[in-house]
């Protein structure tokens, strides 16, 4: 299953979105591929902003490998799950994706998990408590969505 993050500048929400994700599901058995991207091409080839770094650090993550990159029209096909972080990048990430089935893969993060509030708000020009905000906001999210990753593996296995 491969799965998709999506921001604005993939250095401050989407790389924690990544990291986060791919901790969750590292302790589900299974055949994971998590990536991340952003609509923007400003910090392509760029380190996860310092802060988000850091705040995953805090919480016992390493994100400072990753790399930025743009979203491209193939990831579209390449993912099973296309995740964003807020209503103004999901709309200019659907207006990218032309075909229908590509339309389904596209999913506010925390919608999909089921919380009312959909918004994981850009930190880029706040503080360092706006990045453990919105680490938790995210890790809230993944939780869930790890959780039913795991629920719906065990059903598939069952039927076999
Ligand atoms: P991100 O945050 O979308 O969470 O990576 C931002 C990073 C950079 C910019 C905006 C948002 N920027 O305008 O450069």
């Amino acid at each position: 299953m491969k799965i998709l993050m999506v921001c604005l500048g993939n250095i401050c929400r989407s790389p924690l979105a990544e990291g986060i994700l791919k901790e969750h599901l590292s302790k589900i058995p299974g055949d994971f591929y998590i990536d991340s991207a952003g609509t923007g091409a400003w910090h392509v080839g760029s380190p996860p902003d310092p802060r988000s770094i850091a705040a995953a650090q805090r919480k016992g993550i390493s994100i400072s490998e990753q790399r930025a990159r743009q979203l491209k029209r193939s990831d579209f096909d390449e993912f099973d799950l296309i995740f964003t972080m807020d209503e103004s990048i999901h709309s200019d990430v659907k207006k990218l994706a032309g075909d229908p089935v590509h339309h389904t893969k596209i999913h506010l993060l925390r919608t999909y998990a089921g919380h009312h509030d959909s918004k994981v708000p850009d930190p880029y020009y706040e503080s360092d408590e706006a990045f453990d905000n919105v680490y938790a906001l995210i890790d809230e999210a993944c939780v869930k969505i790890a959780a039913a990753i795991q629920n719906q593996q065990g059903k598939t296995v069952s039927k076999h």
